[in-house]
């Protein structure tokens, strides 16, 4: 994987940005570590998205990226804070990056688009785009519909472009199989939540200690957008709401509302517990560094075992 070379860092691992809980200092942690460190701005306005990314660059010299989710209806004031921070990396999700892609290039920000298919490569590779983030229906949070396994090994065959692969990996077993079909590097976002530093309730971390895959669940396959998370109290109501409510904006206020539950609040029955299938690979917290320096580790090992 040449991913730690592309983006000048220590390895070739991106902390995927998670709504209402990477902020600026978590992600200073993350890049000091070794990996990019990224800000999830879902759930942030555009002012504390300015703030997050000064608490960021005052914490690390290394380099970061800004996920933005790119439906939200403020995102141009959101593209404007990235623009003008001049950031180093944006990890576009849930929308194309195509209209923005002018402003991106002038503020000197490389494009790394989120995608679900090969089909977006068809739209997306007119532009000057850096590398594409592949992510399969393994992962926490909103999701698509093809799995890693295929996804990688098509959209790597799609483009010349780098392919970063996302989804079920938390393991360096699982990193070495993302290589093997095709991706120089990984984003990982679950595998976090396991960490000392991540600012997540006691009770989200406690509850995915002792989740086992069985547990994980995805919900908003019928009217809303399909999300992946832990199976509660929360999932059954979801489902319920869904019968009768077709409108995705509020559903989707409903999830994102209830995730900040689970986070801030700790309510882990109520609340949504978004994670994806790696979280019954973990039953122990790591300090971030820990957690890189084991899936490094994991992954020579694993690339020895198959000479
Ligand atoms: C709790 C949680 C919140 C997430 N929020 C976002 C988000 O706001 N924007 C986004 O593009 N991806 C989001 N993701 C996806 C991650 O950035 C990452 O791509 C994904 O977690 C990788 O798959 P994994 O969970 O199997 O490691 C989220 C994931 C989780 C677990």
């Amino acid at each position: 994987m040449n991913l730690d070379k592309l983006l000048n860092i220590k390895y070739p691992i991106i902390q995927g940005g998670m709504a209402n809980i990477t902020d600026g200092k978590f992600a200073a942690a993350v890049s000091n570590a070794g990996a990019l460190g990224t800000i999830g701005s879902g759930g942030m306005k555009a002012d504390v998205l300015a703030k997050e990314i000064d608490i960021c660059k005052g914490l690390t010299d290394k380099p970061f990226a800004v996920n933005l989710i790119m439906f939200r209806s403020d995102i141009k004031e959101l593209v404007e804070v990235v623009c003008r921070a001049k950031v180093p990396y944006v990890i576009a999700g849930a929308g194309s990056p195509g209209p923005y892609m002018e402003d991106f290039q002038a503020a000197g920000i490389k494009v790394m688009p989120v995608i679900s298919s090969p089909l977006q490569i068809k739209r997306l590779d007119k532009f000057d785009i850096f590398a594409y983030i592949a992510e399969g229906m393994e992962a926490g949070g909103h999701i698509g519909e093809m799995t890693t396994m295929t996804l990688i090994y098509q959209v790597a065959g799609a483009t010349d472009k780098p392919i970063i692969a996302g989804g079920g990996i938390g393991s360096g077993a699982q990193m070495l199989a993302a290589e093997v079909l095709g991706a120089k590097g990984v984003q990982i976002g679950t595998a976090f939540l396991f960490t000392d530093e991540v600012p997540v309730h006691q009770n989200y971390k406690d509850l995915l200690m002792h989740t086992e895959s069985h547990r994980i669940t995805s919900i908003g396959n019928l009217n809303g957008r399909p999300m992946r998370l832990v199976k509660n109290p929360m999932t059954r109501e979801f489902k319920e709401l869904e019968r009768s409510e077709s409108d995705k904006e509020v559903l989707e206020d409903f999830t994102l509302g209830r995730l900040r539950k689970a986070v801030y609040e700790g309510d882990v029955d109520q609340g949504s517990v978004m994670a994806g299938y790696t979280a019954a690979q973990f039953d122990r917290l790591y300090s971030v560094s820990e957690l890189l320096e084991k899936l490094m580790s994991e992954y020579q090992l694993a690339k020895n075992s198959v000479k």
